[in-house]
């Protein structure tokens, strides 16, 4: 097996970083942002769960994504497609013959893994100190089957979607023909995929039901702008991240290697996040030709081509791709958010993100007066924001609580609100709090959060 120094002593800096992915998964599992999947069955290798906390992130993600990539731009329209397609579609997109990955097993025990995840069968080994044997690497073909059809000796074998671009490259024509987009314009799409990994691992981050979100943007291939556009996603992708708060030191491109590429890929670029496993890949921006629609126009016997309304010139596009993974950018996002900071755990998530935005506490529980005005503030917010409601324990135990799942606002009725009709407002990061006038306090938190 290849060696790599990942393999070995390990150092203070990965037990650091070891101790903060279990924090991070203990904190997922403790309040409800993700659980393992099936847990009262002993699991299932490679699924999650995402709890009342955790929907609300990864809703949060994506509805951020397709507001910035399809509403707010003039050249994206949107799509769903099917998650079941027609097993054909697979052979066209190349994913039957090459969607591989190098496998190898261990002679003693029968256990597998990627050949090229140098760390898992490194540890492996040593599980068996030292002493054990490789089979040598085989190719494993990550696509999901599953079976259709009423009656089981009809069944058909198809396969569960291994990306979701290919619901988007097959429906490039209906799209041309109920639209009015000209090239250069992208279909977006999020959505579920679903991959065999041979080796699933480090929390959320490869899972074998993980959900995507893409653009495939068309192009012209004969104006030579493939460059231009490439460059144009990459910049466009990570300021994105950015944008999210994701802290820049956190973020970086790792062009792929010829060798390394996609079977459908010209060109390729990851944007990686240095997570506590070490550098990882975040998102993929692919040039991937005309590979999809020239396969499809093969495989179908349709015609695939884009007519020029202007010139009437007849063309296949060539597509620039934008995949991220809504999964990691939640997993990357918590971690990055992760703080500590005298005793206190805070998530700093982006309020955008944050699963609830504000939290409403009477000051103390048994004094209905409070509660009572507590809850009128609580009901009107609630019809703005998604927000929380606490009355147990102490204050200072309550501003923890929000803190650790990145409630960015907390609002607390005292027995002064009774007189001025004001309440006070603290804020997650600073700590600091300030007292705003009740009927003002949407407006405040509008500006505070929009
Ligand atoms: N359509 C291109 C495509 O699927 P990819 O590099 O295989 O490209 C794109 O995947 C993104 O999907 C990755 O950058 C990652 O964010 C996410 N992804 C891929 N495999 C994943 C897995 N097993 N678990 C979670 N996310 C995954």
């Amino acid at each position: 097996m290849p060696r790599s120094a990942c393999g070995g002593a390990r150092n203070d800096k990965a037990n650091m970083n070891d101790d903060l992915m279990q924090k991070i998964v203990a904190l997922c599992k403790r309040r409800g942002f993700i659980y393992p999947g099936s847990e009262i069955y002993g699991g299932l290798g490679g699924t999650w769960d995402y709890g009342p906390l955790g929907v609300e992130l990864k809703n949060n993600i994506k509805r951020q994504w397709w507001k910035d990539v399809v509403q707010l731009r003039e050249d994206m329209v949107g799509i769903d497609s099917a998650i079941m397609l027609n097993p054909k579609v697979w052979e066209a997109s190349g994913h039957v013959e090459a969607f591989t990955d190098p496998l190898v097993e261990c002679k003693v025990c029968h256990a597998r893994f990627r050949a090229d995840h140098t760390r898992e069968t490194l540890e492996h080994e040593k599980s068996h100190d030292g002493k054990v044997e490789w089979t040598q690497p085989q190719k494993f073909n990550l696509l999901v089957k599953a079976y259709l059809g009423v009656l089981e000796d009809k069944q058909s074998e198809i396969y569960l979607r291994g990306e979701i671009t290919q619901g988007v490259h097959v429906n490039f024509k209906n799209v041309l023909d109920s639209t009015r987009v000209k090239i250069p314009f992208g279909i977006a799409q999020v959505g579920k995929s679903f991959r065999n990994e041979i080796t699933p691992g480090n929390f959320t981050f490869r899972s074998r039901e993980f959900e995507q979100m893409e653009i495939q943007y068309y192009i012209d291939p004969k104006g030579k702008e493939d460059q231009k556009w490439f460059e144009y996603w990459k910049k466009q992708r990570m300021d994105w991240y950015l944008s999210l708060g994701i802290k820049k030191e956190n973020l970086r491109f790792r062009d792929h290697e010829e060798k390394e590429r996609a079977h459908y890929a010209k060109a390729a670029t990851d944007i990686e996040y240095n997570s506590p496993f070490g550098w990882s890949e975040f998102e993929g921006i692919h040039h991937r030709g005309d590979w999809d629609l020239s396969r499809h126009e093969q495989y179908s016997g349709q015609d695939m081509k884009y007519r020029d309304p202007d010139t009437g010139e007849e063309y296949l596009p060539w597509v620039i791709e934008t995949s991220g993974g809504v999964d990691r950018a939640a997993l990357f996002l918590l971690v990055d958010a992760y703080s500590e900071e005298g005793g206190r755990t805070i998530l700093k998530l982006h309020q955008k993100l944050a699963p609830y935005k504000v939290a409403v506490f009477p000051l103390l529980a048994n004094k209905p007066k409070l509660v009572g005005l507590a809850k009128k503030i609580y009901q009107d917010l609630k019809q703005d924001f998604i927000s929380a409601w606490d009355d147990r324990g102490n204050i200072g135990g309550r501003y923890a609580s929000q803190d650790e799942i990145g409630t960015p606002f907390c609002v607390t009725v005292d027995f002064q609100s009774l007189e001025d009709e004001m309440v006070t407002v603290r804020d997650r990061d600073s700590a600091k709090q300030e007292r705003v006038k009740i009927v003002d306090l949407k407006s405040y938190l509008h500006g505070k959060i929009d």
